[in-house]
């Protein structure tokens, strides 16, 4: 059959439709355990209550107004997020490119009100920050930039978890303006930064008045065992993107901002027609009142690290396996080889995992994964990755 969706994606042959939970049926009624959950995004599982009754509720009342008008559901938003984060204001978008775009926009403002005409913002190599042209542009994957120059200018790329490149980046322009990083690189192989990495990107970023912004979009809603990574080491960003986990599925992204950097944008600078609705409002308070409110994300830390223990259990001895290595529900099993096969051969025994880097198998499961759960995943997945490195 033609398909007439463009072939943007290497798509798997399976549809879902219907989940609960970390299950998800395909419309053939074979279940499957999702240890990907959207991508990060599904972190209270699939057809939360919560979520599905505050999506059923607000759908009733009233979806969409304008920003152009007061949204009483957005500014209830905006109170949670700034008590949860300790930042100062948000910008609400759609996706978490759009939530970058606003960060960048802000950095590169930023940079004219310091009188620097041709602002610079550093980002990392094998960063992803998103496919729009700006998100693009700061992207550290060369691959996934060719054929769309010319891109931006204003973005210079160091190695990640590297201060000494950044300190020397720093030194050799002085139209840098901020420095852009993710706390753990997700698409660019799950790359775990030394503890103090985002202290001493602080440092630098007061020492040099440069903005820190951190794209907290696969990391944030307590992905990583704390409501933001940065939690972790009790520092505070200038700006911090969220998306993905903030609507469970219903599709919201936050740019946040504090101190100067939040006095950067005003009225006419940036805008969204559907940004911050009341639709996606709804469901993101949902969201950040039941995580909030289960003890989810504490549970994110142990969950991960039994996950971790398990599979460092199973596999060990496996020649192939460089390392298993996780923050909190962000697990990345890399393997001494490509290994992307092994996503249609773990469908085909009802797992969902996905493979980046080429060679890194990444488990994003829901935060609402159970014991028995747990135990399916690693010993499904532990035999799969024996058998295929064998
Ligand atoms: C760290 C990071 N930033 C930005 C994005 C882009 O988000 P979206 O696909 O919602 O535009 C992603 C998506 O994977 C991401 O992981």
């Amino acid at each position: 059959m033609t398909s007439h969706i463009m072939p943007t994606y290497a798509r798997q042959s399976v549809t879902f439709s219907r989940g609960e939970g970390a299950w998800l049926w395909d419309n053939e009624g074979r279940r499957y355990l999702d240890a990907v959950a959207g991508i990060a995004v599904c972190s209270l599982g699939h057809a939360h209550p919560a979520v599905h009754e505050a999506v059923c509720r607000q759908s009733k009342t009233l979806l969409h107004t304008s920003n152009l008008y007061g949204v009483e559901l957005q500014t209830q938003l905006a109170d949670r997020l700034i008590a949860l984060s300790g930042m100062d204001n948000v910008f609400f978008a759609n996706s978490g490119a759009e939530a970058n775009e606003a960060a960048i926009k802000i950095a590169r403002k930023y940079g004219h009100q310091r009188g620097i005409d041709n602002p610079v913002v550093i980002t990392m190599e094998k960063s992803f920050h998103g496919r729009t042209m700006g998100t693009l542009s700061a992207t550290g994957n060369s691959k996934i930039k060719q054929g769309f120059a010319p891109l931006l200018p204003g973005f210079s790329h160091v190695p990640y978890n590297d201060i000494p490149a950044l300190e020397a980046a720093i030194a050799a322009d002085s139209n840098i303006v901020a420095i852009m990083a993710e706390p753990v690189q997700g698409e660019g192989g799950v790359n775990i930064p030394a503890a103090d990495y985002l202290n001493r990107i602080r440092e630098l970023c007061d020492r040099h008045n440069l903005l820190m912004i951190l794209d907290e979009i696969q990391t944030g809603v307590g992905r990583t065992g704390q409501f933001l990574a940065y939690q972790h080491n009790a520092i505070l960003p200038d700006v911090c993107t969220m998306a993905k986990a903030l609507g469970n599925g219903v599709p919201i992204g936050a740019c946040l901002a504090r101190g100067q950097a939040a006095e950067v944008l005003t009225a006419g600078n940036h805008g969204s027609t559907f940004g911050g609705n009341p639709l996606a409002c709804s469901a993101a308070l949902a969201v950040l009142e039941t995580l909030t409110g289960s003890g989810l994300i504490g549970q994110a830390a142990e969950k991960g690290e039994k996950i971790h223990t398990a599979l460092k259990q199973a596999l060990a001895g496996n020649p192939h396996i460089v390392s298993i290595r996780n923050k909190g529900l962000m697990i990345g099993i890399e393997l001494d080889r490509a290994c992307g096969e092994l996503v249609g051969i773990a469908l085909a025994h009802g797992l969902l995992i996905n493979v980046t880097a080429e060679n890194t198998i990444r488990l994003l499961p829901p935060l609402i994964i159970d014991d028995a759960q747990i135990a399916t995943l690693t010993e499904t997945l532990a035999a799969l990755i024996q058998d295929f490195s064998r």
